[in-house]
C-alpha cells in the first residue's frame, strides 16, 4: 500500500535502512542470510519506492545511494585530528609490563594497586570517526597523528560504522577512535582473488585494510563491505558521567558500535599478565589478526594525572605476542608459473612446525626479494606466519650458511613452456609471455570467454579445464575450432548443451575491438583503457598493432607501461599469429564502432535479453539500450535491473522470476526507450 503521509514515509525510510544493513551484516559478514535474495530485494525495491516519492527524505546512509571515493583530486583531502591519534609504547615481556606498572603507580605516588582495562591489539587501521549532532560527518585515517585522509565516503560502506548514534541526546560532537580489520576469511578469499587477476597479493590483513580503505577509482565495494570497525576509545564527546575507559567501552556499545568482546577490567598487573596469556591462548582462533594486548589505566582521572608523552600516553601500554618464527633450511628454490603467468620463487623447506602449522612452503615472492634477503639453496633461515597462513622467510642466518652456496638466479626461460620470461621495466614480476603456456592456458581461456571479454554464454570452467585436459584447446583460439560432435563427447554434455555452445560461440564471434582487447589479456589493458584504444583507432586493430609507441602514449588515458605493454604484446609473432587464426576463424566488429552513452534515461541500469524480439532484433535492442545509457549483460543477478523477454524465452525468465527481477517485454522496453 502506497504511503501517503511523509512520517510515516520517514518512519517506513528509517525501518528498511536499517533492516537492510542489518541484513547485509548477516550477508556479508555473518555469512547467515536469514531473507531470500527475493524477499531481500523485495525489502529494497520498496525503499527505492519510498524515496522516489520523497526524494528529500532520502538518506545518506540509504543502501540505494552509491559509495565511493571522492572523485577527482590526485589525492585523499587532508584532515586535521583535533585531538592528535598518539600510538603506543610497547613491551614486549612480563618484565616490561611490570616495569610499566610501576612507572605508572610511581607518577601516581601509590604503592597501592592500579587498574587497567586489558583489550585486544587489533592489527588493522586506526581510523577516526566525527559525528555532529549524531550523523557520522567525517571519516579519517591516522595519516601521522597529526593529519589524516579523508576517506569518509568508503567509510560509510563499512556495515559496522553507524550513520548516527544510537543516543537519545547526541553529543554535539563525537570523535569515535578505533581499528578498521578485514576478517582473516575475507583477506584470504581477496588475496585469491587478486592472484587470480595477476595482482601482488597483500602481505598481511593490517596492508589489505588500509589498502581497501584507501581505494580511489573502481572502488570495490564488496571489499569495502567485508571489513569491520571495533571502537576502542572517545576522544571528543564523553558523556559527563563516564569515568572510566570501561564506561566509555560501554557508551560506545551502546551508541551501535561494535566493541572487541574480549575487552575487560584488570584489577592489578597480574591480573594483567592473565588477561594477556588467555589472549595469547586464543590467537589462532579469532576470526582477524590480533598482534598483542593492550593495557589502559581504567579511570580517566588517573590517566590525566599521568600524562602523556608527544608520541604516546604514558597511561597505555601495548604488550605484543610473541612472533610465530621458527628455524629450518631451505632445501630447493623452485619457480611456479602461475595461471597469470607470473614465475614465483618458492623456498621448498624442510617442514617445520610454526604457529600451529606445518609450513614447507614459502613463496619468495619475485628476484627482488630472493636477492634482497639473498636467500640461497642450503640457507638456513628464519619462517613466520605472517597476519593469515601465508608462510614467509624473514631472514637468513649468514652464520649457517655452507661454504659454496650460490646465489639465485631467476631462470631465463618459463619452466613449463621454455618461453623466453620477460619483466617489463617498473615491475616486480617475471612473467612467461606466451598466451598458450600450459600454466596459463585454461585461465586465459577463461578471461578470454569471460562476459567482459567474449561473453561466449556456458564455457564455464568446468567445460575449459576438460578441454584443456583432453587437448581440444592447445590456444585459446582453438575454442573456435569446436564442433558439436566433439563437445558431445565431453562429460555431462548433451547434444542440446553442445548446440547451444555453438550457438554462443557463433554470437561471441561478432564482437566489439574493445572485447577483442579485453580478451587477448594484455598486462595493463582493462576495460577502461580497451575502450579509449578502440574508441581512438575508431576499431582498426591493424593500425593498433602497427602503432608506434609514442603514437600510442600519446592517447590521453594511456601511460607509458600500458604502451609498453602492447607494443611488446604485438611484437611477439606468436600473438600475431593467434590474432590473425581468430580473424580466420571469424571473430569481427565493426569499425568506426561506437561506446555505451555516458548518459541518458537509462543510465546505471543493466538489461538482460532473452528470447526473440520480433522486429527488433536483440543486436539492435541492445544498441539502443546502450544509447540511451544503459548497459546489456549476459546473466542475471540480483544487480539487473530488467530481463526483457521475447517469444521463446529461456532460463533467464525463469531466473529472474525466482530474483524478483523486474521483467518487460518488447513493448515495456520500447516504452522505457521513450517510444
Ligand atoms: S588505543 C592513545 N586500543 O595500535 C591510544 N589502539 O600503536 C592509542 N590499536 O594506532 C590507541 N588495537 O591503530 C588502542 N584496543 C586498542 C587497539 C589499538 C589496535 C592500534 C591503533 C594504534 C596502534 C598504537
Amino acid at each position: 500500500m502506497a504511503i501517503s503521509d511523509r512520517a510515516e514515509a520517514e518512519r517506513r525510510i528509517d525501518w528498511l535502512v536499517a533492516e537492510l544493513k542489518r541484513h547485509d551484516i548477516l550477508y556479508y559478514l555473518r555469512d547467515r542470510p536469514e531473507l531470500s535474495d527475493a524477499a531481500y530485494d523485495r525489502l529494497r525495491r520498496e525503499l527505492e519506492e519510498v524515496e522516489a516519492r520523497w526524494p528529500d527524505l532520502v538518506r545518506a546512509d540509504s543502501p540505494t545511494q552509491r559509495v565511493g571515493a571522492p572523485i577527482g583530486g590526485a589525492s585523499f583531502a587532508p584532515v586535521e585530528h583535533r585531538v592528535p591519534m598518539l600510538s603506543l609504547d610497547n613491551a614486549m615481556s612480563e618484565a616490561e609490563l611490570r616495569a610499566f606498572d610501576e612507572r605508572v603507580r610511581r607518577l601516581l605516588d601509590t604503592t597501592a594497586p592500579v587498574e587497567y582495562v586489558g583489550e585486544l591489539k587489533l592489527d588493522g587501521a586506526a581510523v577516526e570517526l566525527i559525528y555532529e549532532a549524531g550523523r557520522l560527518e567525517v571519516g579519517s585515517t591516522r595519516g601521522d597523528g597529526r593529519v589524516g585522509e579523508d576517506v569518509t565516503a568508503n567509510l560509510r560502506a563499512v556495515l559496522t560504522i553507524p550513520e548516527r548514534l544510537a543516543a537519545g541526546q547526541p553529543p554535539a560532537l563525537a570523535s569515535i577512535r578505533g581499528e578498521v580489520v578485514i576478517p582473516l576469511q575475507a583477506f584470504a578469499r581477496l588475496n585469491r582473488l587478486r592472484e587470480a587477476r595477476g595482482e601482488e597479493p597483500f602481505v598481511n590483513p593490517r596492508n589489505a585494510a588500509a589498502g581497501s580503505l584507501r581505494q580511489r577509482e573502481e572502488v570495490d565495494l564488496e571489499r569495502l563491505r567485508s571489513l569491520e570497525f571495533r571502537a576502542y576509545a572517545i576522544a571528543e564527546g564523553l558523556p559527563a558521567e563516564a569515568a572510566t575507559q570501561a564506561d566509555a567501552l560501554a557508551c560506545l556499545r551502546e551508541w551501535g558500535f561494535a566493541v572487541s568482546d574480549a575487552a575487560r577490567v584488570c584489577r592489578d598487573v597480574d591480573d594483567a599478565l592473565a588477561f594477556h596469556a588467555a589472549a595469547l591462548a586464543t590467537r589462532d582462533r579469532l576470526p582477524i589478526e590480533v598482534d598483542g594486548t593492550v593495557f589502559k589505566l581504567n579511570r580517566f582521572d588517573q590517566q590525566r594525572d599521568v600524562g602523556t608523552l608527544p608520541r604516546s600516553p604514558r597511561w597505555a601500554i601495548a604488550f605484543k605476542f610473541p612472533p610465530q618464527q621458527e628455524h629450518t633450511v631451505v632445501e630447493a628454490i623452485e619457480v611456479n608459473v602461475g595461471r597469470t603467468g607470473a614465475l614465483t620463487p618458492v623456498a621448498k623447506l624442510r617442514p617445520v612446525f610454526v604457529g600451529g602449522v606445518t609450513v614447507s612452503n614459502a613463496s619468495l615472492h619475485n628476484q627482488d626479494e630472493v636477492e634482497r634477503k639473498d636467500v640461497r639453496v642450503g640457507d638456513t633461515v628464519v619462517v613466520q606466519r605472517a597476519g593469515d597462513v601465508i608462510p614467509q622467510v624473514v631472514r637468513v642466518v649468514p652464520a649457517l650458511r655452507p661454504q659454496g652456496a650460490k646465489p639465485w638466479r631467476m631462470p631465463s626461460r618459463c619452466p613449463v613452456c621454455r618461453a623466453e620470461a620477460v619483466r617489463l621495466e617498473g615491475e616486480a614480476v617475471t612473467r612467461c609471455p606466451n598466451l598458450d603456456c600450459p600454466a596459463q592456458l585454461a585461465n586465459n581461456v577463461r578471461h578470454f570467454a569471460s562476459r567482459g571479454a567474449l561473453d561466449i554464454e556456458g564455457l564455464g570452467e568446468k567445460l575449459v579445464e576438460q578441454l584443456v585436459a583432453q587437448g581440444l584447446v592447445k590456444r585459446v583460439s582453438d575454442v573456435f575450432r569446436l564442433d558439436a560432435e566433439t563437445l558431445t563427447g565431453l562429460d555431462r554434455m548433451g547434444a542440446k548443451s553442445a548446440a547451444n555452445r555453438i550457438a554462443a560461440l557463433e554470437r561471441a564471434r561478432q564482437t566489439t575491438l574493445a572485447r577483442f582487447l579485453i580478451a587477448l589479456g594484455i598486462r595493463h589493458v582493462g576495460a577502461g583503457v580497451a575502450e579509449l584504444l578502440a574508441d581512438h583507432y575508431a576499431g582498426d586493430l591493424d593500425a593498433l598493432m602497427n602503432a608506434p609507441r609514442e603514437e600510442i602514449e600519446a592517447i590521453p588515458g594511456v601511460g607509458p607501461t600500458i604502451a609498453e605493454s602492447l607494443v611488446r604484446s604485438f611484437a611477439d609473432p606468436r600473438n600475431r599469429r593467434e590474432i590473425e587464426e581468430l580473424r580466420a576463424l571469424g571473430v569481427r566488429w565493426p569499425k568506426g564502432e561506437r561506446r555505451v552513452a555516458r548518459e541518458g534515461p537509462l543510465l546505471g541500469k543493466t538489461f538482460v535479453l532473452t528470447g526473440t524480439l520480433p522486429g527488433l532484433g536483440r543486436d539492435e535492442a541492445k544498441r539502443r539500450i546502450e544509447d540511451a545509457g544503459g548497459k546489456v549483460t549476459a546473466s542475471v543477478s540480483k544487480k539487473t535491473s530488467y530481463v526483457v523477454a521475447g517469444a521463446d524465452p529461456g532460463s533467464k525468465l525463469a531466473k529472474a522470476e525466482e530474483l524478483g527481477v523486474a521483467v518487460l517485454d518488447q513493448a515495456g522496453l520500447e516504452a522505457l526507450l521513450g517510444d
